[in-house]
């Protein structure tokens, strides 16, 4: 993922809506109607179906099975992505993207059948990683189609993640913790950050309550204590931060909050309390986060879920899809740990309401039923991507988890082929680094961009992104 600027406080009152792109051809969702949602989902599944593949032909706009077109859309982003459609599939029964989905996934396995791709080693942060573990772990609980007989199945692949990012922690700083990014000399390696260290806990979670070992839970542990107790990442009141300075030892935090950060911890959080059977520890720690999240549901937007950046529209590329992972895990936390729902589905109902109402079918807009990225707008606000429609699927389609089954484990018939030492070879198994295009002096100016960006983040600022690395 690419460097994330600050947040300011969220008292500005919201601009008056742009009638720009009258809404009268909306989706107009009652968000309690099940069929009503699954229509609504279903064309928003479509557009983002759209910006990854011919709708015609099904080939790759990208020309690679598995990306999204670079620039602008970073490897990670088509994990959270092919994540989302899964759900998608999960959730409405829709089956017709299926194959794409799997097909995507499996070539982005990589050489090493590790998610370590050699064509992303030049990029590949830990968070990057997680984000198709995520996917290939919500196959494995949804009994998503299995991958062919002569790769890995979804749970090994998962434990591969799993077991790659233990030997990436790292005790000589901070007391623990992994690192941003997996390669020294890429921008941002001295920054440990939420997102890696957050859903490395929340992967051992899952791993945990899919597997029934506790080796994982025991992992989760530890992560959760050095996050919480030893770290400056989460605050005693549940405040979730985006990341610290390894070369200051994680003296500080830079204090942005993220609703991708509390979703990936609300998500880990759900799934150790079920583990645990309720653990009152879990679910204390569980409702503590999603108080916090008031924070992200203004009562001055209507209570419509948003992140700081909207409001000046400074999100970054990968900012705009950040709402989608916490509706993702709020639906989660609402099956996992049942006593969330009442807090949970009301937000969920209001914000995929909202959500609906900027996809629209006609009214100059080229695609019908392309998301904007403002939900409290009225109607389409003009900025659409893949990031903006997989948050728009995400929460909407979230609003069907009230008749959806549960995550499967090996307890409920989840039955995917898991391989406990896949991904212990450590580096030996990474790809050849390219280096062509890295001289020296690159690698001396990425560090000093990554001194300069750990100091902004640091500072608490605005900046600007730095898109390429
Ligand atoms: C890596 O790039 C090559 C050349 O563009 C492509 O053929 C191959 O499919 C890519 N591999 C992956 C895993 O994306
Ligand atoms: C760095 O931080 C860790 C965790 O708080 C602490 O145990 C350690 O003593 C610190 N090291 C230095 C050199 O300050
Ligand atoms: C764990 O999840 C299952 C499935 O949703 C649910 O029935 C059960 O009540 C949950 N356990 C606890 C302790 O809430
Ligand atoms: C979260 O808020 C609820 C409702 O106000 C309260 O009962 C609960 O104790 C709070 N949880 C924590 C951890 O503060
Ligand atoms: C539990 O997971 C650990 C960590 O991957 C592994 O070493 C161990 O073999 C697993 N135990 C069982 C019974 O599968």
């Amino acid at each position: 993922m690419r460097f994330f600027g600050s947040t300011r406080a969220l008292s500005v009152l919201p601009l008056l809506a742009s009638w720009l792109f009258p809404s009268t051809s909306a989706i107009d969702l009652d968000p309690t109607q099940p069929d009503q949602v699954r229509i609504a989902a279903k064309n928003v599944a479509q557009v983002l179906m759209s910006m990854y593949a011919d709708p015609q032909t099904g080939a790759p706009i990208s020309g690679i099975p598995g990306l999204l077109q670079y620039p602008p859309y970073y490897w990670w982003e088509a994990g959270a992505m092919f994540g989302q459609l899964i759900d998608y599939w999960y959730y409405t029964g829709d089956s017709q993207w299926n194959d794409m989905v799997r097909a995507g996934i499996v070539h982005q396995i990589g050489e090493n059948r590790n998610f370590m791709p050699a064509n992303q080693s030049k990029d590949e942060g830990n968070d990057d990683q997680l984000f198709w573990a995520f996917t290939v772990m919500s196959a494995a609980e949804y009994n998503f189609p299995n991958p062919p007989d002569n790769v890995p199945g979804w749970l090994a692949l998962a434990q591969s993640i799993f077991n790659q990012l233990n030997t990436r922690w790292e005790t000589a700083t901070c007391g623990g913790g992994t690192r941003w990014q997996i390669y020294q000399w890429l921008p941002g390696y001295d920054y440990k950050n939420l997102a890696s260290n957050g859903g490395f806990f929340q992967l051992s979670a899952r791993l945990a309550l899919y597997t029934g070992n506790d080796t994982y839970a025991q992992k989760a542990l530890e992560i959760y204590d050095w996050l919480a107790n030893i770290s400056p990442l989460i605050s005693d009141d549940y405040h979730v931060y985006d990341g610290s300075d390894a070369k200051k030892n994680c003296s500080d935090a830079d204090h942005s909050q993220w609703t991708y950060n509390y979703g990936i911890m609300i998500g880990g959080a759900a799934y150790m309390y079920n583990y645990t059977n309720g653990d009152p520890i879990w679910r204390e720690r569980l409702s503590g986060f999603i108080n916090q999240t008031g924070y992200f549901f203004p009562e001055s937007y209507g209570s419509v879920m948003l992140d700081a950046c909207e409001i000046p529209q400074k999100c970054n590329i990968d900012q705009v899809s950040f709402k989608g992972y916490l509706a993702r895990w709020f639906a989660i936390a609402a099956q996992l740990a049942p006593f969330t729902a009442p807090q949970i589905i009301p937000h969920l109902r209001i914000s995929g309401k909202a959500a609906a109402q900027t996809c629209v079918a006609s009214d100059g807009v080229p695609v019908p039923y392309k998301c904007g990225n403002r939900w409290y707008w009225q109607g389409y606000d003009g900025n659409s991507g893949v990031g903006q429609q997989l948050s728009a699927l995400s929460v909407i389609s979230a609003n069907l988890v009230t008749v959806a089954e549960p995550p499967k484990n090996v307890h409920t018939g989840g039955d995917s082929q898991g391989d406990p030492s896949l991904g212990t070879g450590g580096a030996k198994e990474f790809p050849e680094f390219q280096f062509p295009d890295v001289t020296t002096a690159d690698k001396v100016a990425a560090s000093v961009v990554t001194a300069v960006v750990v100091s902004c983040m640091m500072g608490g600022g605005w900046w600007i992104v730095h898109g390429e690395s």
